[in-house]
């Protein structure tokens, strides 16, 4: 194995942003058809190497070779042609276009097309999804795609581009589970016809298992790699943050506090029917269930943006009438979504701005204009409880790394001081220590009186931070648990079950 040529070796890589060292000295490999995980802290250079690799970036320093060639000066355009293809988190599709024309748009002459190139492009399409073994409708609009679907569709345009190295930057963020086990299937599929990947993950459950070797990048330089056999997760974050990282229970008793969210009743035809439930002064409430159970949808009706068809929101016994978020926001209701790209942020802004955006919503109306020097302190002050790695609150939001983007999102919502906060998935993205940092800010509130209601794919993570676990499934709450009473592995069972 070792005697044969790599795909891709870097030497001495090194990226520079202004005042940021984003990679400092890479020298890297990836294997012909071998299936690498790249992890590491938010803000580590992840998607810079990536990019640098895929010619977005050119590196400040450092060479790069394909298959034994250095090339001097690559652009994506040459980066594609030697078989590089990177499947951004915007995963970088058409959506006006049908998954055919997605998918052989780039293999084929471009989209001014003929009939005849028509033809060819459905039969491109037809035999890259049967490599794949996932049929998708050809003719499907990718606006009308969920998101795993659209994901699968920039897999087939790369394959049908002669891909024979695929970067995937977070593949599985925005994954329910089974969609997760079936992109691992596709990736061990792409191995099998020698095709190599690379995907980055924060969740390293998934990385041992697809994973061959795995690379640990800390602070822009690469700590080294590895057999992903021989590393267990602990070791792994470990070598990612230098510290140990463990969960304890922290459950607390809270039912002699006074209620402050109650829902009763509350439907949506479609969503959730009769869901019912008490937040308490202070208790961090977690909501569990599988993609679909109706989580999101419950959410998004507690904030205004959707509209209850029955039953009723109370806040501290005073019925909330939402005619929209605005209305919950004044209430001191608080959301963060768990899709920062097109929800939570206005990425050409920066990042003073974002964080005071929500701010501004809501003093308005009664202090006029905020005066610049107060706005700049407050945004100060949440990157610094959040720990945010921010060049300057001036940087536009973009720049920011993904896990970074996250905790701006949060960080603009907590500003409001809100009375409710309801997180939907919020360590998304977020890597392990800045987990940790996310549970302190909401045990944090949480002893302030805030209450909290934490929507979480995690099992664990609710287990980590809260008081009272609910259980919903198909638009309805089907149990409740204390974590410790019951076990993780016992709450995982009844979900997957
Ligand atoms: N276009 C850019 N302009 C300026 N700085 C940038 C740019 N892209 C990345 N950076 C900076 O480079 C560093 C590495 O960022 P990168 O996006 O590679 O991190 P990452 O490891 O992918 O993190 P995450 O897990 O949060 O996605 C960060 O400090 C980031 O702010
Ligand atoms: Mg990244």
């Amino acid at each position: 194995m070792s005697g044969e040529t790599p795909f891709l070796r870097i030497k001495g890589v090194s990226k520079r942003f202004g005042g940021v060292q984003a990679l400092i000295d890479v020298d890297w490999e990836v294997r012909r058809g071998e299936v690498h995980c790249l992890v590491g802290e938010n803000g580590c250079g992840k998607s810079t190497l990536i990019k640098t690799v895929a010619g977005v970036h050119p590196p400040t320093a450092g060479t790069i070779e394909i298959d034994g060639r250095p090339v001097p000066s690559l652009d994506p355009a040459k980066a594609k042609a030697l078989g590089i293809q990177v499947i951004f988190q915007d995963l970088s599709l058409f959506p006006n276009l049908t998954v055919v024309e997605n998918v052989a748009v780039e293999s084929t002459l471009g989209p001014a097309l003929r009939p005849v190139q028509k033809a060819g492009m459905r039969r491109i399409a037809g035999e890259v999804l049967a490599r794949l073994d996932f049929p998708l409708d050809l003719d499907a609009l990718v606006a009308d795609l969920p998101v795993a679907e659209r994901q699968i569709t920039a897999i087939a345009r790369g394959l049908a581009a002669k891909a024979r190295l695929i970067f995937m930057d977070e593949p599985t963020a925005s994954l329910t589970r089974a969609e997760v086990d079936r992109l691992l299937a596709i990736v061990a599929r792409l191995r099998g016809d020698g095709i190599a990947v690379v995907f980055v993950s924060h969740r390293l459950d998934e990385v041992v298992k697809v994973a061959e070797r795995l690379t640990v990048m800390r602070d822009g330089r690469k700590v080294g790699t590895w057999p992903v056999a021989e590393v267990d997760q602990r070791r792994i974050g470990h070598l990612m943050t230098g510290v140990d990282v463990e969960h304890g229970v922290v459950a607390r008793d809270m039912r002699a506090a006074p209620p402050l969210l109650a829902v009763e009743g509350l439907s949506r035809r479609g969503e959730f029917a009769d869901v019912s439930l008490t937040l308490r002064k202070g208790e961090v409430l977690g909501i569990v269930g599988l993609l679909g159970a109706g989580r999101t949808e419950l959410a998004l009706t507690l904030f205004g943006m959707n509209r209850a068809e029955g039953g009723r929101i109370l806040l501290e016994g005073r019925d909330l009438a939402l005619r929209s978020n605005r209305d919950a926001v004044r209430a001191g209701i608080a959301y963060v979504s768990e899709d920062r790209l097109s929800l939570g942020l206005v990425l050409p802004q920066s990042i003073g701005d974002n964080l005071v955006l929500a701010v501004m919503r809501r003093l308005k109306n009664r202090l006029g204009l905020m005066p610049q020097a107060r706005r700049r302190a407050l945004a100060a002050e949440w990157v610094e409880r959040l720990k945010v790695t921010i060049p300057g609150l001036d940087a536009p939001v973009r720049t920011l790394s993904g896990g970074n983007q996250q905790r701006v999102v949060l960080a603009k919502w907590l500003a409001t001081r809100p009375r409710v906060l309801i997180l939907d998935s919020p360590t998304v993205g977020v890597d392990i220590k800045n987990k940790q940092g996310i549970y302190e800010v909401v045990a944090d509130l949480a002893r302030g009186g805030v209450g909290v209601i934490l929507i979480s794919d995690e099992v664990a993570e609710t287990f980590a931070t809260c008081d009272r676990v609910l259980h919903m499934r198909a638009g309805r709450i089907v149990g409740e648990a204390v974590p410790g009473v019951v076990s993780e592995h016992e709450m995982e069972e009844r979900i997957y079950a």
